[in-house]
């Protein structure tokens, strides 16, 4: 492991804590088909991790978001890859890696909640709380994150680290 990079959150609590993200949702949706749709790349290894834990039907979907550069936000939100199927009458789950400025899910959620879904939620793997500027909250958390660059489980630094185990903190 290089000096700048260290574990914050060890594997096996980032799992056990995807198992439990996965049996609340599995509850709360009960009786229900749920749409899960991954923000790429970020949250792709939590996005499959997650739905192998929900117990209800779930469709999943991919869509890609750019907004990031380096260490400090665009402000400047893309949907590169927009949705192939159409959203409406469903109970829609945004899955999303991590929840900072919020600018990317309200963009998002904007975006989706014009498709005439039943529902939409958002669940991130981590919140950033200390660094939002917009109104908006992930409905459900895996971890509450410090204003520190969070890499592995799917976050990136310039595109590397995402496939670390764990939740680590890297120092540029
Ligand atoms: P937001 O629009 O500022 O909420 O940023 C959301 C996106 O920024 C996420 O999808 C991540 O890709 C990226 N991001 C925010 N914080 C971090 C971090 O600490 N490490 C890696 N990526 C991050
Ligand atoms: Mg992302």
């Amino acid at each position: 492991m290089s000096d700048n990079l260290r574990v914050f959150i060890e594997e096996d609590k980032v799992n056990a804590r995807i198992k439990e993200l996965g049996e609340q949702i599995s509850k709360d949706y009960a009786g229900k088909k749920l749409d899960v749709i991954c923000i790429l790349r970020g949250a792709s290894f939590f996005a499959c991790e997650l739905a192998k834990r929900i117990t209800v039907p779930v469709e999943m979907n991919f869509i890609t978001v750019s907004s990031y550069d380096g260490t400090t936000s665009t402000g400047n939100v893309k949907i590169k890859n927009g949705l192939d199927d159409p959203i409406d009458g469903k109970d829609v789950l945004i899955v999303e890696d991590i929840i900072d400025t919020g600018n990317t899910l309200s963009r998002v959620k904007e975006l989706f909640l014009a498709k005439n879904p039943k529902s939409v939620k958002i669940c991130t793997l981590l919140d950033k709380p200390a660094r939002r500027q917009v109104d908006i909250q992930s409905d459900y958390v895996g971890f509450k994150v410090p204003d520190e660059f969070i890499v592995g489980y799917g976050l990136d630094y310039n595109q590397l680290y995402r496939n670390l185990p764990y939740i680590g903190i890297f120092t540029p």
